[in-house]
């Protein structure tokens, strides 16, 4: 049988300071992970492990604990904690399913499952981890966690076939930019923050407050995402860079240049950008400097800070604690990370 060796998450390796107010919830969810995705299918087991050992963030857990307490410290923890893995389980699924789509190699510094594994057993496994998501939601029996993760689930895939629709359209509108991230992204975060409040038994106020933070906070998170795979370093991300360039990604670096290029721009870029998968190393560079000459990564990052400050307002409408500065920390966390 496969061992799983737990490494910590990234943020826990970045010193993040916001997650101290819920170590100890966050170590009993990573408990629950690894007991969760154990199987005697030694495979099933195996990918998972691997999946859950290359670390990741867990932001979504972190927000499900950091929302309930953020309305009423006392809460029935293990329902907290087996929601806030269930999402975990649910953001694994979605990312060993994503790099198959995207023929991804590497995530986390690591051959992504598919890479590793290949791709039809990744993508069973990836139904494997879904599965054991809505069971454990279903174990505690809350019918509101099921429904929320259930139409955040709907979300997610139907933003990943929005995606894919626009992959190569060079003339994919920030309209239909919004509408991918809001759905593949932000309501997945901001479900996470409704589960969390709903639990904790919230005045309506504090309920919308903390969606209303988890739809800024994943608009921020995503445009932040989609920033780093032009400009960040890809020791420190674990990803090859341009990865969205590679496989035709309009995001929005790109979108604000092509709206703000002079025609004989447009047309060099539009040649270049013709056959995404063939792009040379040469003409990643000419695509990045087009980026740099419009102010693209500046403005993009600018539009990320501005969902930071409306995600923070939100959080006005909470009383004060140690768990509302923490979101409102995390919030700035989302779009200052280098991974
Ligand atoms: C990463 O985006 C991917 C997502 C945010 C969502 C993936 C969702 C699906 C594949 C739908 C299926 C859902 C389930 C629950 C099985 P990205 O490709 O922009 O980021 P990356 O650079 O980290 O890959
Ligand atoms: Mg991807």
């Amino acid at each position: 049988m496969a061992t799983v060796v737990s490494e910590k998450p990234d943020t826990a390796k970045a010193g993040a300071a916001f997650l101290d107010s819920v170590r100890d919830d966050l170590a009993a969810v990573e408990r629950l992970l690894q007991e969760e995705i154990r199987s005697d299918v030694r495979a099933a087991y195996a990918i998972s492990g691997h999946t859950l050992s290359a670390g990741g963030k867990r932001l979504r857990p972190a927000l499900v604990v950091l929302s309930a307490r953020a309305v009423q410290n006392t809460f029935p923890a293990r329902t907290i904690h087996a929601s806030a893995g269930a999402a975990e389980l649910i953001h694994m699924a979605s990312l060993i399913h994503d790099d198959v789509v995207d023929n991804a190699e590497e995530r986390r510094g690591r051959p992504t499952a598919s890479a590793a594994f290949g791709n039809q057993i990744s993508v069973l496994v990836g139904d494997y981890l879904l599965a054991k998501s809505i069971y454990l939601a279903a174990r505690e029996g809350n019918m509101d966690v099921i429904r929320v993760f259930s139409k955040v689930t709907v979300g997610l895939s139907e933003g990943e076939v929005l995606q894919i629709t626009a992959c190569g359209d060079v003339d994919t509108s920030e309209e239909t930019y919004y509408r991918i991230i809001g759905k593949k992204t932000a309501g997945f975060i901001a479900g996470c923050c409704e589960i969390g409040a709903m639990l904790a038994e919230p005045p309506p106020s504090a309920l919308a407050a903390l969606t209303a933070y988890g739809l800024n906070l994943g608009l921020a998170f995503q445009i932040a995402d989609d920033l780093l795979d032009y400009t960040g370093d890809p020791q420190v991300t674990g990803k090859p860079p341009c990865g969205d360039l590679r496989e035709g990604k309009m995001t929005l670096p790109l979108i604000l240049t092509l709206a703000d290029v002079t025609p004989a721009e447009r047309r060099d870029l539009l040649c270049i950008l013709q056959e995404p998968e063939r792009l040379t190393d040469d003409e990643i560079t000419q695509v990045r400097a087009a980026v740099l000459r419009h102010d693209g990564y500046a403005r993009t990052a600018a539009v990320a800070q501005g969902y930071v400050a409306a995600a923070q307002a939100s959080l006005c409408a909470l009383p004060p604690s140690i768990y509302r500065d923490s979101l409102a920390d995390l919030a700035q966390y989302s779009v200052s990370r280098q991974r």
